[in-house]
């Protein structure tokens, strides 16, 4: 199979972890005969360093023409503080999400049997934890109109807006996921103070007529928060809008106590994107002692959603099982030895090759 990749490395770590991903991609084409071509795309900081712009008209074409998108992370310290800045890395992502319609963040959220002593819950707790959480990603309050500041300067406002469709489309891919797995869906929002909510709810109880056999729950945002502390293990395939989802996936990508490990799809119309969960760790950049595996399982689930390579897919997933059990992993999961990004890249191009 002749695949073209579009590779993202944005900023901080983002360089190293995806090169681990690339060359672990390679070593699963070598093994699999599979052609895979990297084209590589500048984006955030770095591409404003280069450009002027946070997500340059070459980088969007590239992911246009590509099959897929491997993306590393972006942001950058220097703006974190200056919310005077115009220009800002996360503008990038943002415009790539839109301009991809990349519509579903998806992040299976479960656990590595011998790392659950890493969580910060109790082990009975999180010891069956394994659910999905589905973020609506171009609409509410990310991207509604109007936005900004009042003349004067002292009132500031967005908007958060939801058509039937944009609900629909998410919810389908939720129903769909749901329907493959446990068959249990919670719909989280705050439907007891937003018209948004309120249209989420309507429209995913008109909807669940077509899908008995999918178990459908509602909770208020607040309470979601609340249970996945509580009783992680009770979820299966979570469904919530923009805002929502980008507090909730956060909080759940550390119950797991794995923060480096959780790989996402973003789901597009066209091209989808296949990116870590976590950020761009400015404090390791050039370290070489960044965790590559969240990105490396990103490229996993590239093979088998964007490609259909199940095997090629779960193959991948095995090798990077086995060498967490191996302990062949980075800082933030091994205190006392521990191994470089690029050892543990290594480590699994062998494992694959041998
Ligand atoms: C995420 C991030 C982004 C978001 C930021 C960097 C704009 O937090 O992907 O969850 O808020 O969506
Ligand atoms: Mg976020």
């Amino acid at each position: 199979m002749n695949k073209t990749l579009a590779v993202l490395p944005g900023d901080g770590i983002g360089p190293e972890i995806i090169n681990e991903a690339v060359k672990v991609c390679k070593a699963i084409g070598k093994k699999f005969g599979h052609s895979l071509k990297f084209d590589y795309g500048l984006i955030g900081a770095n591409a404003i360093d280069k450009t002027g712009q946070p997500l340059p008209k070459a980088t969007l074409e590239l992911c246009k023409n590509s099959d897929a998108v491997l993306f590393g992370a972006i942001g950058h310290p220097r703006y974190d503080n200056d919310p005077g800045a115009k220009i800002r890395p996360e503008q990038g992502l943002l415009q790539m999400r839109q301009e991809l319609g990349l519509y579903a963040n998806i992040r299976p959220v479960n656990t590595f049997k011998s790392l659950i002593d890493k969580s910060p819950l109790r082990k009975e707790l999180v010891k069956d934890v394994d659910f999905i959480v589905i973020r609506e990603l171009t609409g509410g309050i990310y991207f509604g109109e109007p936005r900004g500041r009042s003349k004067d300067g002292k009132t500031a406002f967005e908007t958060n807006i939801y058509s039937v469709e944009e609900i629909q489309r998410v919810a389908i891919l939720a129903f769909k996921y749901a329907g493959d797995r446990e068959k249990k869906l919670t719909v989280v929002d705050k439907a007891n103070v937003l018209p948004t909510s309120r249209l989420w709810r309507e429209t995913i109880q008109n909807m669940s007529k077509d899908y008995a056999d999918v178990d459908v729950e509602y909770l208020f945002v607040d309470n979601a928060a609340m249970q996945i502390i509580q009783a992680p293990g009770n979820f299966d395939v979570i469904v919530t809008d923009n805002m929502f989802g980008d507090i909730l996936t956060d909080e759940a990508s550390v119950i797991t106590g794995s923060l480096g490990l959780l790989p996402s799809i973003s789901k597009g119309l066209l091209t989808s994107v296949y990116e870590p969960i976590h950020g761009s760790y400015p404090q390791a950049a050039g370290k070489n002692i960044a965790n590559p595996i969240a990105t490396i399982l990103s490229a996993a689930l590239m093979f088998e959603y964007s490609f259909n390579l199940k095997e090629e897919s779960n193959f991948l997933k095995q090798v990077v099982e086995q060498s967490i059990n191996n302990m062949i992993v980075t800082a933030d999961i091994s205190s006392d030895k521990s191994y470089s990004t690029s050892d543990v890249g290594n480590y699994l191009c062998n494992l694959i090759l041998s």
